[in-house]
């Protein structure tokens, strides 16, 4: 019997991980997989509502870090995990992401000789001011199955070295659990609730540190989508870092009623939201994605992306961090210049079985 455990932290991380547990359910006889949660998001709209609504297994163990500095986090993870380790003496590890649960399990595992498997390795922004871009890195080097979402994590990955046995390009668990949740995605009445007419608003949401951790950065661009709710209806679901900031910068009374502000949405009302927007504006990650796989256009507010098959291939516009340069480009996109997309390679639903399946069939 193999022991296979995932470890999950944050909020794209149970997304990605939710097939992949479902997939090793085929291999019940011969395989269990069990889930560590780290704590790292804690909220009930950040963590909970996740298990809740994608039907996940609750998780095996629990390690209740909550926030901190990088170093405290990571920290903390570590020690909680290698106790973890000790006692279920897993046969591999899967760490999806680029978070900082990703890295510190990552860290243990590998000194304690687990092998690691990384869901969605060899993406790189080539920006090591990203935390992420840190995280990213050290778990590619310390991994022994890197799983790629798209070709530029293959060429990444053979670029820095990595031996082509240990690569394989399965696609994207995360564009998985959208497939498999795109009915109820389809008919959620979340558009209709909120009085929004579909395919006639924006949809944004921000928690990068570079846009809402400087004062200045984040006026900058709440004054920006008060500018663009003037056109349109704009609903705004607030990550916790950035709620955070938003109230100590004094900046909730310069916020006018047209800005629809909402706390972080469930994952199939959230989806439906952006499924039937005219535009989404993000510094997210998972969301270029996501806006790719549904063909809605999406504006990222960053200077770079680690996706960038979401540019050439997708209807994703990376514009940097000029707030006129954003203005303008949600400008055009209102006024109907878009781009047409199509989906990448292998983002078909089946990413995790094929995980699962190399995961069983490889002779360690
Ligand atoms: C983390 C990831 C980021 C990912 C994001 C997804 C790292 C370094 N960053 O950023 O890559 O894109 O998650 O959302 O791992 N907080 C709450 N309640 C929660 C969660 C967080 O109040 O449920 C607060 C924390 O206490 C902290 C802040 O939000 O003050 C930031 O949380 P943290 O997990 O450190 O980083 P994120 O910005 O969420
Ligand atoms: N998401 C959600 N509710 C929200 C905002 C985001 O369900 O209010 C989902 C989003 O659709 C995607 C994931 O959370 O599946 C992305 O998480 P986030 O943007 O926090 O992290 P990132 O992808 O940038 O690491």
């Amino acid at each position: 019997m193999k022991k296979i455990l995932s470890v999950v932290g944050a909020r794209p991380n149970f997304i990605k991980i939710a097939p992949v547990a479902k997939a090793f359910k085929k291999y019940r006889k011969e395989a269990k997989h069990i889930l560590c949660h780290t704590g790292q998001h804690f909220d009930k709209r950040m963590s909970e509502i996740f298990f809740d609504e994608l039907q996940m297994p609750k998780p095996d163990h629990h390690l209740g870090v909550g926030g901190g500095s990088h170093a405290e986090q990571t920290a903390r993870i570590m020690l909680k995990l290698e106790q973890v380790l000790a006692d279920e003496q897993p046969d591999l590890v899967i760490v999806p992401g680029d978070v900082n649960s990703t890295l510190a399990a990552s860290l243990v595992a590998s000194k304690m000789g687990i092998p690691i498997a990384h869901v969605e390795a060899g993406l790189r922004s080539f920006d090591k001011t990203m935390p992420e871009e840190i995280n990213r890195i050290v778990t590619d080097v310390v991994s022994d199955f890197l799983f790629v979402t798209e070709h530029s994590g293959m060429h990444n990955l053979r670029d820095e070295g990595v031996e082509d046995d240990k690569i394989f390009f399965v696609g994207n668990t995360m564009i998985d659990t959208l497939e498999s949740n795109y009915d109820a995605v389809e008919s959620c009445p979340i558009t209709k609730e909120m009085g929004l007419t579909q395919g006639k608003y924006i949809v944004a949401t921000f928690h990068r540190p570079s846009n809402v951790d400087d004062r200045e950065n984040l006026s900058a661009l709440m004054a920006m989508l008060v500018r663009l709710a003037k056109e349109r209806t704009l609903v705004f679901p607030v990550h916790p870092r950035t709620l955070k900031n938003i109230e100590s910068f004094g900046l909730s009374d310069t916020i006018p009623k047209t800005l629809k502000l909402t706390e972080p949405m469930g994952y199939i009302p959230f989806l439906s939201l952006m499924r039937y927007a005219e535009l989404v504006i993000t510094d997210s990650g998972g969301i270029q994605e996501e806006t790719t796989y549904m063909g809605v256009q999406c504006i990222t507010v960053r200077k770079n992306t680690e996706r960038p098959v979401t540019i050439d291939v997708g209807t994703n516009h990376l514009v940097g961090i000029s707030m006129e340069k954003v203005e303008k480009a949600a400008m055009d996109i209102l006024g109907g210049v878009t781009k047409p997309g199509r989906i990448p390679e292998l983002w078909d639903g089946k990413a995790a079985k094929r995980i699962a399946q190399i995961i069983m069939e490889h002779k360690k």
